[in-house]
C-alpha cells in the first residue's frame, strides 16, 4: 500500500465518496487491492442484515502481519515501528525498526506454538502497555490465534467471565505493572480469575518488572526461557478474509459484557484505509494515540492502521497526570509527535490542572490532533485547538464503536470543514442514516435522530462470540435494514453529524463504556442490598458519572461503610474503573405499576431537572420521587 489511496482535497473526497456510494464493490475491490493478498477474492461482498450476514472478499487469503510488517522491510527494514515510553520519565524509551519489531513478532509466534496455541485458538491477552502487548496481539494473528485482549483495569471476575465465554485455553500476561506512583500485580489477578476454571492450558508470562511471580507447574511458563528455545523466523499463516482475527468484549445493555468479533480482510482494509485518510499520515511523522490497547482504539489505531501503513507509531505505559500534569505535553516534544490522538475526559481532565503545565513545552512538532470516545464539549474543543495546536492544527473528532471496527464519521485532517463538537461527514463507503421512532429514513438536513448505517462497510462486526442471536437482536433489529448504532445524533445544515449520546442503557464515563445493568447487578451482589438502579449523569471530566441509587433491605445508620462495601463489591466483580461516583441510599425504587423502573425520571432528576420530570402518575408509589428529590446528592 503506497497511500495512493489517500485523499488530498475537499473537492476529491466529494468525488470518491460519489463513487464509494454509487458502486461500492469496486470502490472497496480496488482499496484492498492495495494491499497483499496470498490469493485475492471471488467476491467482494455478499450481505443480508436480516440474518445478519456480511462477507468481505471471500476466498481471499492473506495474513494481516505479512500485511503490516513483512511488506516494508524490502524498504523500510530500519525505519522505527514502534516508540516506547515508560511510565517513569526517568527510565529509558525503547524504539523498534520494522525488522526489529518482525523479530520479536516471530519469535513470539515461535513460542506460542511451543505452547501448542493453533490457528483458531482464542488466546486472553491481559497485560500493562509494554512491547510485548504488541508483540503478543501481533504474535497471535500471525499464528492464526484469536486475541481477546482484556483491559488491564478489570478485575479477576471479569477476566474468568471473558475466558469462559469464548473458551481461551491459553493466556499470556506479565508480572506486574506501574501506573504514575502505583506497582499493580498482574499476574496474580490472572491466578485468581482461573482459580477454579479446568481448561486452562497454560499461562505465558512476560517479565517486565522482576516482580516475584507464583509459577504454577505444569501451566505457567516464563517468556524468558521459551524465547531462548526459538528461531526469529516464522512463516505466516494463511487466513481465509472472514476467518476471526480477534475478539473485543464490551458491554452491551445487558447484564453480560458480548465479544465483538472482526474478522481478517475486512478489518485490515478498513483499518489502513482510514488510518491513511483521517489523519493524512505521511511517511516518517510520528504518530501518538494514548488509548490503552484494551480498547478497540487501540487495536485499530495504534497497532493494526499505523503499521499497514509503515508508520511510526508510540506506545506510552504511563497516565497523563504522572509525574505531573505536563506528561503528555513533554513526550511530544521529546518524541517530536506529529499526530497526537486522545480522549476528551483526558483533555478535560488537563485543562483543569491549568495552563502553567503546557507552557513549559512548545510543542511546535505537532501538525494534526484528533479525539475520540465521547462527544467533545466546546470549551475543552477550544481549549486544545487553541493550547495544544496553537491555532493551527485540524482537530479530527473522530465517531465510531468498537462493533465498527474503524472511523465512521470524521473529518480527514486538513481537507473536509471542521466544526467544533462535531465529528463530521462519512467517511468514503459510508452511509449513516437518522431514523425517527418509526424507523423511518429522516432525509433532510438539520434534524435530529437515532444513527444508523444502511449498507455494509468491510470493518464491521460478524457476530458476538458464540451467540449469533445476541448480535441479531442488539444491532440489526430494533430498526430492521440497518445496523443501528445505539447513539442519537443531529445533522447540521451542511450534512454534519454531531453525536448526542447514548439512547440505549449504556453510559460512557471518560471513553469507557459500561451497561447500566452490569454494574447494578454487581451492587446487587453486595450484602443487605435488595436492587439498586444506575444511570449516567453530567460529570465536568468524565462526560458521564455513574451514579447509583440504592435500596437495602435493613436500613442502616452507618451508611458510609455500606457505601464502601458496594465499591468493594463492583471493584471486584468489575474493576476499579467501573465505581460510581454517587451512591444514594432509598427506600424503593420508582417503579411504574407493571414492575419496570422508570429510570427517565432518575436520569432527570440527577441531571437536576427536578422541574421538568414529565408524567409521573403511571407511578406506583409517586411519593418516592419525592424523597429521592430529597435525598439527592
Ligand atoms: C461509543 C462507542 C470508538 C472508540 C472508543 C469508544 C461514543 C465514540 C465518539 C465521538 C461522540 C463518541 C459513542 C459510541 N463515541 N466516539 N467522536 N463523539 N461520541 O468505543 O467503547 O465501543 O464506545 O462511544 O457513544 O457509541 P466504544
Amino acid at each position: 500500500m503506497h497511500n495512493t489511496f489517500q485523499i488530498k482535497t475537499f473537492e476529491e473526497y466529494l468525488e470518491v465518496y460519489q463513487n464509494s456510494i454509487s458502486e461500492p464493490e469496486k470502490f472497496w475491490a480496488d482499496i484492498a487491492s492495495h494491499f497483499q493478498w496470498h490469493k485475492t477474492w471471488d467476491n467482494v461482498l455478499e450481505w443480508d442484515f436480516t440474518k445478519p450476514q456480511i462477507k468481505w472478499f471471500e476466498g481471499a487469503q492473506l495474513n494481516i502481519t505479512i500485511n503490516c510488517l513483512d511488506r516494508h522491510l524490502p524498504e523500510k527494514a530500519n525505519h522505527t515501528a514502534l516508540i516506547w515510553e515508560p511510565n517513569s520519565p526517568n527510565d529509558s524509551y525503547r524504539t523498534y525498526s520494522y525488522q526489529s519489531l518482525f523479530n520479536e513478532v516471530c519469535r513470539m509466534a515461535n513460542v506460542l506454538k511451543l505452547m501448542g496455541i493453533k490457528k483458531g485458538d482464542r488466546v486472553c491477552i491481559y497485560m500493562p502497555m509494554i512491547p510485548d502487548l504488541a508483540f503478543a496481539i501481533l504474535a497471535c494473528a500471525r499464528i492464526g490465534a484469536i486475541h481477546s485482549v482484556i483491559f488491564a483495569g478489570f478485575s479477576a471476575n471479569s477476566i474468568s467471565d471473558r475466558i469462559i465465554d469464548s473458551h481461551c485455553k491459553h493466556i499470556i500476561t506479565a508480572d506486574a505493572m506501574s501506573r504514575g506512583a502505583k506497582q499493580i500485580p498482574v499476574k496474580a489477578v490472572v491466578d485468581e480469575a482461573i482459580e477454579n476454571i479446568d481448561f486452562i492450558e497454560n499461562v505465558l508470562v512476560i517479565n517486565h518488572q522482576n516482580w516475584p511471580v507464583i509459577y504454577k507447574e505444569n501451566r505457567d511458563i516464563s517468556y524468558d526461557i521459551l524465547k531462548q528455545k526459538v528461531s526469529v523466523e516464522c512463516e505466516a499463516e494463511m487466513m481465509q478474509a472472514e476467518d476471526e482475527l480477534f475478539i473485543l468484549y464490551t458491554s452491551g445493555s445487558t447484564g453480560k459484557p458480548k465479544g465483538v468479533v472482526h474478522t481478517c480482510g475486512g478489518y485490515m482494509v478498513y483499518t489502513g484505509y482510514t488510518f491513511a485518510n483521517v489523519f493524512q499520515y505521511q511517511s516518517k511523522d510520528i504518530y501518538w494515540c494514548t488509548a490503552d490497547i484494551g480498547w478497540i482504539t487501540g487495536h485499530s489505531y495504534m497497532i493494526y492502521g499505523p503499521l499497514l501503513n509503515a508508520a511510526t507509531t508510540l506506545m506510552f505505559e504511563g497516565v497523563p497526570n504522572f509525574p505531573d500534569p505536563g506528561r503528555f505535553w513533554q513526550v511530544i516534544d521529546k518524541h517530536h509527535v506529529n499526530i497526537f490522538y486522545t480522549a476528551p475526559t483526558a483533555i478535560r481532565s488537563l485543562m483543569a490542572c491549568g495552563i502553567e503545565h503546557v507552557l513549559p513545552y512548545n510543542l511546535s512538532s505537532l501538525k494534526t490532533l484528533g479525539t475520540v470516545g465521547e462527544p467533545i464539549n466546546e470549551e475543552a474543543w477550544q481549549w486544545y485547538f487553541d493550547h495544544i495546536g496553537k491555532g493551527k492544527c485540524p482537530i479530527v473528532d473522530t465517531w465510531w464503536q468498537t462493533e465498527t471496527g474503524g472511523i465512521l464519521l470524521s473529518a480527514l485532517a486538513g481537507i473536509s470543514p471542521i466544526k467544533p463538537t462535531h465529528a463530521g461527514l462519512p467517511l468514503p463507503g459510508i452511509q449513516p442514516v437518522l431514523l425517527n421512532s418509526d424507523g423511518n429514513e429522516i432525509s433532510e438536513n438539520n434534524v435530529e435522530g437515532y444513527l444508523a448505517v444502511k449498507f455494509p462497510w468491510p470493518s464491521m462486526i460478524r457476530t458476538t462470540w458464540g451467540d449469533h442471536e445476541r448480535c441479531r437482536m442488539n444491532y440489526f433489529d430494533t430498526y430492521k435494514g440497518y445496523y443501528f448504532t445505539g447513539d442519537g445524533a443531529k445533522r447540521d445544515e451542511n450534512g454534519l453529524y454531531r453525536i448526542i449520546g447514548r439512547v440505549d442503557d449504556v453510559i460512557n464515563v471518560s471513553g469507557h463504556r459500561f451497561g447500566t445493568a452490569e454494574i447494578e447487578n454487581a451492587i446487587n451482589q453486595t450484602p443487605n442490598i435488595v436492587e439498586s438502579a444506575v444511570v449516567g449523569f453530567p460529570h465536568d471530566i468524565k462526560g458521564q458519572g455513574i451514579y447509583a441509587f440504592v435500596v437495602v433491605e435493613n436500613f442502616t445508620t452507618d451508611i458510609e461503610n455500606l457505601k464502601m462495601q458496594i465499591i468493594e463489591t463492583i471493584v471486584e466483580k468489575i474493576g476499579r474503573i467501573a465505581k460510581p461516583d454517587k451512591i444514594q441510599i432509598i427506600s424503593g425504587l420508582p417503579k411504574t405499576r407493571s414492575g419496570k423502573i422508570m429510570r427517565r425520571i432518575l436520569r432527570k432528576i440527577t441531571e437536576g431537572e427536578i422541574e421538568n420530570l414529565g408524567d409521573t402518575s403511571t407511578l406506583l408509589d409517586p411519593l418516592i420521587v419525592e424523597e429521592i428529590i430529597k435525598g439527592r446528592i
